[in-house]
């Protein structure tokens, strides 16, 4: 049987784009201790990151998803794409989904688009529905995006959390194709523990606790995390997750190229890394620059990795997300043969339509 012929009967879902979108604003760890009482070496020190990037008063996370998204698209040379999937906790409105929007906007009217909310995991989620859709033979091609803008939700004067969130949008073009081409994705493992749904959240302003200002204080209207145990949360799942899902492919961490974790902490990256055993520089990082930026974090690490080409073609790559649900995934994929991109924080020659 032929590459096509299988692709047409038992398709495999295979990575043919990336790109990747950072708000213009950068903001310095100098210029957050100007305000709350904080400072760079407490920041560096604690978490890794120099820098983030805000987006602006007028920006939303349409206007991120649709910049990595058309990016990725021009990225996989296809015009088209029939789903689109935007894993988002800051969607533009409660109602409705942001993903058709994103769909309209990038030209894909028409296209299946529904958002995937799953917190600091939802780009993994998606990537999976993403992939389940071509290997159900339900569409050939997909977009998956994970977009975030954090600022919103971030109580400015948290000097917890404000300091640690950024956001942006980063985005991969799913074909059908064959198992056995680079770019093909997976196995998967995913998985969720509802009874710690209080370590992350924004407990107003959904369906159990209104968000009027009478009713609710400015705490319960913004982002919370109980740092300490997420943290702890986070290095034992997305450990046992990445074990995971090499187990399921028969694969030990030496096979692994390179590691591609959510940007939550650079001290849980170099944690998660030591303990599976995986020398540091086979880990990705884009929080020294980018913040966490949730959904977004992942393929937004992608894009820099491929624009800095320390992603090459062939390479056995492992993603490893944790978030807010709880939520945990993992997924594996080789890496490629891609034309260059642009890194997430340029900004040239695009513009919002
Ligand atoms: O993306 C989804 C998953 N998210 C994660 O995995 C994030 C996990 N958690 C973390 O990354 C870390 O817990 C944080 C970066 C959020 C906090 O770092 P930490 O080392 O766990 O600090 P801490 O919360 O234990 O706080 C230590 C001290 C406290 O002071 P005391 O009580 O020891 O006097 C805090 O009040 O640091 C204080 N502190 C700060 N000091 C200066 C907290 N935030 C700041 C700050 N600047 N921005």
């Amino acid at each position: 049987m032929s590459a096509t012929s299988a692709a047409r009967s038992n398709p495999a879902a295979v990575l043919s784009g990336v790109g990747g979108r950072l708000p213009l604003r950068k903001v310095g760890n100098d210029e957050l201790a100007d305000r709350l009482d904080t400072d760079d070496i407490w920041i560096r020190t604690r978490t890794g990151i120099r820098s983030r990037h805000l987006a602006a008063p007028e920006e939303a996370t349409s206007d991120l998803a649709v910049e990595a998204g058309r990016r990725a698209l021009a990225n996989s040379g296809a015009d088209t794409a029939d789903a689109v999937i935007v894993a988002t906790t800051t969607p533009d409105r409660t109602c409705p989904a942001t993903a058709p929007l994103v769909a309209s906007r990038l030209g894909l009217t028409g296209a299946a688009a529904f958002d995937v909310g799953a917190v600091c995991t939802g780009f993994v989620y998606a990537l999976a529905a993403g992939a389940g859709l071509i290997t159900s033979r339900v569409v050939t091609s997909v977009m998956v995006i994970g977009a975030d803008v954090y600022s919103r939700i971030v109580d400015p004067e948290d000097r917890q959390n404000a300091v640690v969130f950024g956001d942006g949008a980063g985005a991969v073009v799913l074909r059908a194709g064959h198992a056995s081409e680079a770019g093909a994705i997976g196995p998967f493992d995913l998985g969720s523990d509802g009874a710690h749904e209080d370590m992350i959240t924004v407990a107003a302003g959904g369906s159990r606790q209104s968000a009027d200002p009478r009713q609710t204080s400015r705490a319960e209207r913004h982002f919370a995390m109980r740092g300490k145990e997420v943290y702890r949360h986070a290095v034992t799942r997305m450990v046992g997750s990445a074990r995971t899902v090499l187990d399921q492919a028969g694969l030990g961490i030496a096979d692994i190229d390179r590691f591609v974790p959510h940007q939550a902490n650079l001290r849980i990256l170099r944690t998660v890394a030591d303990d599976l055993g995986l020398p540091a520089d086979r880990c990705a990082t884009h929080v020294e620059t980018a913040g966490n930026t949730g959904a977004a974090s992942i393929p937004l690490a992608l894009a820099d990795s491929h624009a800095k080409r320390a992603l090459r073609p062939g390479d056995r790559v492992l993603l490893t997300a944790f978030g807010g649900g709880l939520t945990w995934g993992s997924c594996l994929l080789t890496w490629p043969a891609l034309p260059p991109v642009a890194e997430p924080s340029h900004h040239g020659e695009e513009s919002t339509p």
